[in-house]
């Protein structure tokens, strides 16, 4: 009996999502209701304004607003990105994201021009085994 019901889950992103606008989140900024906006994930953060190892000011500050730069600025630990997901409850709509605010994940293989210097990387080893071997040859023939 395997007919195994084959889910559409192509995306792990798409699930469960609902879209707001950031004027709808923006009406969310007291400590009754507090949402904010992070890379472009919209949270719910009121159950969690006094656990917030933070302190709840800060979340407060942001309530209603992108915090994706403070957020990042205070460089929060993997273990505070998984916490987040717990409070998410939507996402931005298409046409309000921001480009540059991609996920975790900077963009190191984005920047193309920064692909020329892998060929480097592995050239100056290569240089300096190639010499190394030239050294340890002469002093060979030379002993
Ligand atoms: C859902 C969103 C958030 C979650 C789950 C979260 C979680 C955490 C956690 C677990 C810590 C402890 C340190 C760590 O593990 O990195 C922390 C610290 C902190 N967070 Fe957040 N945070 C959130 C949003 C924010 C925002 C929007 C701000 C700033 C506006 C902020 C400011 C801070 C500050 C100032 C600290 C203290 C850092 C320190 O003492 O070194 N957090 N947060």
């Amino acid at each position: 009996m395997a007919t195994k019901n084959v889910k559409d889950d192509t995306s792990s992103a798409s699930s469960s999502s609902k879209l707001f606008t950031r004027a709808e989140v923006a009406k969310h900024n007291d400590h009754k209701d507090t949402w904010i906006i992070i890379h472009n994930n919209v949270y719910n953060v009121t159950s969690f304004l006094n656990e917030h190892p933070g302190g709840e000011e800060v979340l407060l500050e942001q309530g209603g607003n992108d915090a994706t730069e403070p957020f990042e600025d205070i460089g929060h630990s993997t273990d505070a990105r998984q916490m987040m997901e717990s409070y998410k409850i939507g996402e931005l709509i298409e046409e309000e994201r921001k480009q540059d605010n991609g996920k975790k994940d900077r963009d190191w293989s984005a920047n193309g021009e920064d692909n020329s210097s892998s060929w480097r990387s592995w050239l100056i080893p290569i240089v300096l085994g190639v010499f190394a071997t030239l050294v340890y040859r002469y002093f060979v023939s030379t002993h």
